[in-house]
């Protein structure tokens, strides 16, 4: 069925995360047609030759038909950089096919639901600026299930500090650094951009080690508030100095999740979860993208999406993201 459909345009594609996007994608779905965009078309087609079934564009995203030939028909838009005119937004709905937006924190979604609203029926978007692809959030909601009610969701992940994905990904960490300092937090019920010490939280790694944590702005914590009972829920990031790495330990990344509430029987408990996973963080966040890809189109979990705006968790079952995610290499552990 894949084999019929028009290619998955991703913009982006040639990049650290939407490289891995793409390979996650062709090893997910092997005959799915895909489009690699990009401004450099020679490292687009050469990873289009690398994946297989595969074609690169020229991508001129300053304009509404993205420089692309009238003609041209995808199955889905797929986006890994911040496309600040939203002109892909648009495209994806004109075409009425579904719209993945990867690079917006939780401050900067404002003028995509503003064009949802605007064209609500038009095409499924979704909002997928979370961490790791979504693939965080989903888990915790997996882990979750072992509570009748959540009191709080403390997710707190370590990285390595060479870890910082390509331009794309560094222009857009500055971007938070620059214009937005306070991060958005649950705390006791209610929603806050938490300030000073409020925005640092100290947690143990997988290992014992003890980490100072920021808080940070993404959109889990909204998706994880709403989705629960939570009344506290906050993402907290420490960054692995180099100096500190093992000798001949490669990058790797590992991801906390610590959740107190209310269990079945009744009893009051605190469990605490780890995703280990020894590729760059963009790994992680690929896979994420491309079990979403495939939900979208109705290639797995379910009939293609209707149109709507949608969250990862409205799409995805937790069980599948994370039976695919040990599929892949990630270590999913209790510690
Ligand atoms: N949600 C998540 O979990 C998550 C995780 C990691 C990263 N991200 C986000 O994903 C994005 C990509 O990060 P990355 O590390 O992969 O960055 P990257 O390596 O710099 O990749 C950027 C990609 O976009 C293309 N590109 C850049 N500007 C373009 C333009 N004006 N028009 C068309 N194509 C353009 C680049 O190719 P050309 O240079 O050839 O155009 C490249 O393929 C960032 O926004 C980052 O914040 C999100």
């Amino acid at each position: 069925m894949s084999a019929q459909m028009n290619p998955v345009l991703i913009i982006g594609g040639s990049g650290v995360v939407g490289s891995r996007a793409a390979r996650a994608l062709r090893r997910l779905q092997p005959a799915l047609p895909i489009t690699i965009g990009a401004r450099d078309l020679a490292r687009a087609n050469a990873l289009a030759k690398e994946i297989g079934g595969a074609n690169a564009a020229r991508i001129d995203l300053e304009r509404q038909d993205l420089g692309l030939p009238a003609d041209a028909a995808f199955s889905a838009v797929v986006v890994f950089l911040k496309d600040t005119s939203l002109n892909s937004m648009k495209y994806a709905q004109a075409k009425g096919i579904p719209y993945v937006a990867f690079s917006d924190f939780v401050f900067d979604i404002g003028p995509a639901v503003a064009h949802y609203i605007q064209k609500p029926g038009s095409a499924p978007i979704l909002m997928l600026g979370h961490f790791l692809g979504g693939t965080v959030t989903l888990a915790t909601l997996h882990f979750a299930r072992e509570f009748q009610r959540l009191h709080s969701i403390e997710i707190s992940a370590v990285f390595d500090e060479e870890d910082v994905g390509g331009p794309a990904a560094k222009g857009d960490m500055e971007h938070v650094a620059q214009s937005v300092p306070h991060p958005l937090m649950l705390k006791d019920g209610k929603f806050l951009w938490a300030r000073g010490e409020e925005a640092t939280r100290v947690f143990r790694g997988v290992d014992g080690t003890e980490w100072k944590g920021q808080a940070y702005p993404l959109l889990d914590v909204v998706s994880l508030a709403a989705a629960t009972d939570a009344k506290t829920v906050r993402l907290d990031f420490a960054v692995r100095p180099t100096a500190s790495r093992r000798p001949g330990q490669g990058l790797s990344h590992e991801v906390i999740i610590e959740l107190v509430g209310e269990r079945k029987d009744g009893t009051t408990g605190r469990v605490r979860h780890a995703l280990t996973d020894d590729d760059v963080h963009s790994g992680m966040s690929a896979r994420g993208a491309a079990l979403a890809v495939e939900r979208l189109l109705g290639l797995a979990g379910g009939p293609p999406v209707a149109p709507g705006l949608y969250h990862p968790e409205g799409l995805l079952d937790p069980v599948y993201v994370v039976e695919r995610l040990k599929e892949f290499g990630t270590r999913v552990q209790r510690v």
